[in-house]
């Protein structure tokens, strides 16, 4: 079923949050559909006196926030969870309209958001202190260390376009769990699923100041990033914007999660089906709009051709289409320049000698899943983060050549190593500079409660609910003097 498109005249303007509740600026703006253009939705834009009036309150209710008890925290984590599943519908309808995802995949992704706010409500409850006993010298004796956690402060949480809820929630639940208050500054195509998350948030009990939602477009964020009131910037999007942050406020605590050019390795031991189908899959999911898609495609020399025949099989039998579609397993980039910047990328390798072996062609918002041989290792697609439906087959004799192609890159966010040997995987784990190892599938693969983050160029630090709430807080240690052991 499609989902219901008005005008725009008939559409609610959505407020935005502020310290809690529902607010209304001094602009609005609208929300597209990239397949054709249609309004999903309006929201309102708040001025900058009301972007001071969030950043002011995060700052005052940072020590409340810091204080509440876990019950409360976790409590309210878990009110946002089941709000989440039981609105599950209506915010995938929402997702697949703001960003384009297949329905499928939205569904996926409110499926993920559920359970990254129970893991933080999960986390919040271990999420205790430790003791040392520091009578280890006779000058310390005793004494005791009580060792916490504590909030590095307000988190101003930057967000993407590709996962409009997900990768919202990864910053937003770890911050609630810890006790930091946050403002979340949503990508300007698809602020609408989390504005819903604060109409949720807003029905818990958490004290106003605790949480915004501002859409404020791009050119008005520099202040929130350059406020000291909030010390902790975490990013998600491109690697230029997030490096800029990071050189702006080098004195502040910056978490980036940046792109990469995933690969992954189809070794001569591998499970040849299996993996054609994965990688088919992975590198066109989202249209291939996620950091950890499959871009490039390593094949041991010795399996290329059954491999590759597999794999074109694979491709052709990819659903693509409408994304509210049932079966609509490939649909649009999130806008008509994003589709026509990865149409100039295959251009140039094709001009450089590349092979189209699939694909290759635009029709407005949407690239066909394409696949390209014998490119030349400078080219964009193979260099670059693609962000499109886009993966490079590459030929090599074994292994250590396979590692060495992963690794000879600017990125290292995740990469897949499809074997069937043990070794492997530890020589894999050991060797590839990556953020993370995925053994027998694709470098795609995220579980939202494990570490997630890159090293190069990927990005610094680390998501994953347990890794941002330590991310987002500091140990602080408390010597108890005088004790008797
Ligand atoms: C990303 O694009 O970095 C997020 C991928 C995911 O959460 O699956």
């Amino acid at each position: 079923m499609r989902p219901e498109w008005h005008s725009v005249e008939d559409m609610d303007v959505r407020p935005f949050w502020l310290a809690g509740r529902p607010a209304t600026g001094d602009g609005e703006l609208t929300v597209t559909n990239s397949l054709d253009g249609r309004a999903v939705g309006v929201y309102s834009v708040p001025t900058p006196a009301q972007v001071e009036e969030a950043v002011a309150a995060a700052h005052a209710v940072r020590q409340e926030a810091a204080a509440l008890p876990i019950h409360v925290r976790a409590e309210a984590l878990s009110h946002v969870a089941r709000r989440l599943a039981e609105r599950s519908e209506e915010i995938a309808r929402l997702i697949t309209g703001e960003n384009g995802k297949p329905i499928l995949w939205a569904r996926a992704e409110v499926g993920r958001g559920v359970a990254t706010f129970r893991f933080a409500a999960e986390e919040a409850r271990r999420f205790s202190g430790s003791t040392q006993r520091l009578d280890t010298e006779p000058a310390a004796t005793g004494r005791l260390a009580y060792v916490t956690r504590v909030p590095r402060g307000p988190v101003l949480a930057i967000t993407p376009f590709n996962f409009p809820l997900n990768l919202v929630a990864h910053k937003v639940a770890p911050a609630l769990a810890v006790g930091a208050p946050v403002i979340v500054k949503p990508a300007p195509a698809t602020p609408l699923s989390s504005l819903v998350l604060g109409e949720i948030l807003a029905e818990t009990e958490l004290p106003a100041g605790m949480f915004s939602v501002l859409p404020v477009p791009n050119d008005r964020a520099a202040g929130l990033v350059e406020d000291p009131r909030l010390p902790v910037v975490s990013f998600t999007g491109s690697g230029p914007v997030g490096f800029a942050i990071m050189d702006r406020v080098p004195r502040k605590h910056v978490t980036l999660e940046l792109g990469g050019n995933a690969a992954a390795i189809v070794l001569a031991d591998a499970d040849l089906e299996w993996a054609a189908s994965r990688v088919a899959l992975f590198s066109n999911y989202q249209a291939g709009q996620s950091c950890i898609a499959v871009q490039r495609v390593i094949v041991e020399r010795s399996v290329r051709e059954e491999f590759v025949e597999r794999l074109l099989k694979a491709v052709e039998g990819l659903v693509t289409g409408d994304p509210a579609d049932e079966a609509t397993q490939v649909g649009p980039l999130v806008s008509v320049a994003a589709a026509e910047r990865v149409e100039a990328w295959i251009g140039e390798a094709v001009a450089a000698g590349g092979r189209l072996l699939a694909g290759g062609t635009r029709d407005g918002a949407v690239v066909a899943p394409t696949v390209l041989a014998d490119v030349p290792a400078d080219a964009l697609v193979v260099r670059e983060e693609v962000f499109g439906p886009v993966m490079v087959i590459q030929e090599v004799d074994g292994m250590d050549e396979a590692f060495a192609l992963v690794n000879n890159s600017a990125y290292g966010l995740q990469a897949g190593v499809f074997t069937r040997s043990l070794d492997v995987a530890f020589r894999a784990n050991r060797e590839l500079e990556t953020g993370g190892v995925i053994i027998g599938d694709v470098p795609s693969y995220r579980a939202d409660q494990m570490p997630y983050g890159g090293v190069k160029e990927s990005g610094v630090g680390r998501e994953g609910v347990r890794s941002a709430m330590e991310d987002m807080t500091y140990e602080k240690v408390m010597v108890l003097t005088g004790l008797t052991l």
